[in-house]
């Protein structure tokens, strides 16, 4: 699906060689400022590479607009924002932005059940907690619906069990339609119980396993 190669970006990242492969999950591990963040920004194209090559279903990311890209291709950021306003609004806000059509309450309540959020839809937005604001977030991208979920530690805000539950409904929902996730995480557990690929990335290499 993704293809780099010879990938540059500052000091931070050297990426001689990666495929990413279509309708899995692979998931990006390494410790804190070895490049993960960065990587998943640069397949978003929010920022671009200096050297070599990022091909994206057989386009280089270059000559693929960046907002088509952004509707084939979704980022969960490492801090989401929370918008003023309710639950409804913050799911909804997504499908706004990137000019998709609105879903209806039912479809809002499946996603609700599936990142295993127990709230009222009108409820505040920014009284929840912090992992609630996370599956809330993490709800948003799921509703709109992209080729590729690019995922930066969805988890992270979340007790164990917890985060078993939402991550195995949400590698479901995506294996079921196909759909290709990028997700890094600090959990070793979650990696080994949910991916298909582990990239570890080490001082912006990708270490070969
Ligand atoms: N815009 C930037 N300008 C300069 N340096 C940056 C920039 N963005 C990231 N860096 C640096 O690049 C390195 C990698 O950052 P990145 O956010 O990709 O790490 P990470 O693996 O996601 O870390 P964490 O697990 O803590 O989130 C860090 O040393 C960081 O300080
Ligand atoms: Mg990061």
């Amino acid at each position: 699906m993704f293809c780099l190669r010879g990938v540059r970006y500052r000091d931070i990242l050297d990426i001689e060689r990666l495929e990413i492969p279509e309708g899995k999950v692979t998931c990006i591990v390494g410790e804190s400022g070895s490049g993960k963040t960065t990587l998943l920004r640069l397949l978003n194209k929010l920022i671009s590479y200096d050297n070599g090559e990022i091909v994206y279903k057989g386009r280089s990311l270059k000559d693929i607009d960046s907002v088509e890209l952004r509707r084939r291709v979704v980022m969960l950021p490492q801090t989401p924002p929370i918008f003023p306003g309710t639950v409804r609004d913050n799911l909804l806000i997504g499908l706004v932005f990137s000019e998709k059509p609105l879903v209806g309450e039912e479809k809002l309540l499946e996603i609700m059940e599936m990142v295993h959020l127990d709230k009222g839809l009108d409820e505040d937005a920014e009284k929840l907690s912090g992992g609630e604001k996370q599956r809330l977030a993490l709800g948003r991208v799921l509703l709109m619906d992209p080729e590729v979920f690019l995922l930066d530690e969805p988890s992270s805000a979340l007790d164990e069990d917890t985060e078993e539950v939402v991550i195995g409904s949400l590698v479901k929902y995506a294996g079921e339609r196909g759909k290709t996730v990028v997700m890094v995480t600090h959990s070793k557990q979650v990696a080994r119980s949910f991916s298909d690929k582990i990239v570890e990335i080490n001082h912006g290499r990708v270490v070969s396993r």
